[in-house]
């Protein structure tokens, strides 16, 4: 009955693991969730009210597919105040949500026989679009050592002729690194000498700590600039993952065929998000900056509470709100009958026996690691890491 298409993809392991950990919370039991993938802060009061003038005003029928020409300019305003990058509105498609971007962007630039570069751990949604457009993903390892970053040699050596684009995710979810200006600078050398394409996605550019300087690899120069597609949304910044609001900035004939694939499968985004987007952009900033102090609290108590309990070593996270602990020097021992021996068996050891939800790195391309988020309360954070040092302290 399925088409072959749909038989490539397999459920995403972050929401499975999610929906298990709600599953038991709707039982009663008391689950600590590191599962979450956006911050637990509330919308701004202000993007609410834009949304509810919107509604009280009836601007709730569709609009253009790509974007309603304030919330473009709201965007040009954003990228030109943020990385001094200047666009015109040609050049913005506005989708539903981030995802959205990206799937529109690799149907329009991908086809069978074209490789992309998805450098590992990734985010677990890269290679099934890849994969849905007909395309290979062809994926770069990553460990610790570098900070989970790619060098210039190593995407060098995996590109071939029929590489199409490299993805690059800079703050990183799952890892939190993130690239440094002369990092980008040397990737990008290498993006222009093969001619190939790359999608940043900077979709956590906001949250970067200890000082990091965040720079867009678009921002490097009018050649890398043409070479690139932004995908960014309003989603993890403003706290509005539920609105769905993405978009993609890039190439105006690839925005023009992105905008046709829109046309003809979703339309336009949301009228009333589109609205409530332009005061997130447009509007005070001081609720990023809150959360963005909050975050760097939270962080700090969950790299050192996971270093703290032996066998986990933790790296400190340079943004996003994830960190990634290496977790395999567990991997072997073991708890009754049953032997640890990878992340996914990890994870479920800590659900069932220590009631904490953690995904396994196993989705994004590494196994020897877990994914926990800090975008939930410092009280949850120290419940669940006096819950994951118990719990690994009775693994034989
Ligand atoms: C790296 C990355 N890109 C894109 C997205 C998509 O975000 P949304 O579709 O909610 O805007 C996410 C969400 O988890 C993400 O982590």
């Amino acid at each position: 009955m399925l088409s072959n298409r749909v038989k490539l993809i397999k459920p995403s392991p972050t929401l499975a693991i999610t929906a298990k950990a709600k599953a038991m919370q709707a039982e009663g039991i008391d689950v600590v969730g590191f599962g979450a993938g956006e911050p637990d802060f509330d919308t701004p009061e202000h993007v609410k009210e834009a949304a509810i003038a919107a509604i009280r005003a009836g601007f709730t029928k569709y609009t253009a597919t790509g974007g309603i020409p304030e919330l473009k300019q709201a965007i040009i305003n954003k990228l030109a105040r943020d990385g001094g990058i200047s666009c015109e509105p040609a050049e913005i498609l506005v989708s539903v949500g981030g995802k959205h971007s990206f799937y529109n962007l690799a149907q329009t630039l991908f086809q069978e026989g074209d490789e992309v570069i998805i450098p590992a751990p990734y985010w677990v949604s890269y290679p099934p679009m890849v994969t849905l457009a007909g395309a290979t993903p062809v994926i770069i390892e990553t460990d610790e050592k570098t900070e989970f970053k790619i060098s210039p040699e190593q995407l060098n050596r995996a590109i071939t002729p029929k590489t199409k684009a490299v993805v690059l995710c800079s703050p990183s979810n799952p890892t939190g690194s993130a690239y440094e200006k002369a990092e980008l600078e040397a990737l990008a050398a290498v993006i222009l000498d093969k001619s190939i394409f790359v999608i940043s996605d900077e979709i956590y550019e906001k949250f970067t700590y200890d000082g990091f300087a965040w720079s867009s690899i678009a921002s490097l120069g009018p050649e890398i600039r043409r070479r690139t597609f932004i995908l960014n949304a309003v989603s993890k910044t403003y706290s509005m993952t539920g609105w769905r609001i993405g978009f993609a900035v890039g190439d105006r004939e690839v925005i023009a065929a992105m905008n046709r694939i829109q046309d003809q499968s979703t339309s336009n985004p949301v009228s009333i998000s589109q609205k409530a987007a332009i005061a997130a952009l447009e509007g005070p900033q001081d609720c990023v900056t809150i959360m963005l102090r909050e975050f760097e609290k939270r962080r700090r108590v969950m790299v050192e509470g996971l270093n703290a309990v032996e066998g986990i070593s933790c790296l400190w996270p340079k943004g996003a709100f994830y960190v990634f602990p290496n977790v395999s020097a567990l991997y072997g021992r073991k708890f009754g009958e049953k032997t640890i021996d990878g992340s996914t068996s990890f994870t479920e050891y800590l659900l069932d026996s220590a009631r904490v939800a953690v995904v396994p790195g196993d989705g994004f391309g590494a196994d020897g690691y877990v994914r926990l988020s800090y975008a939930t309360s410092m009280a949850t954070i120290e419940k669940g890491l006096a819950r994951i040092a118990e719990a690994v302290s009775r693994l034989t």
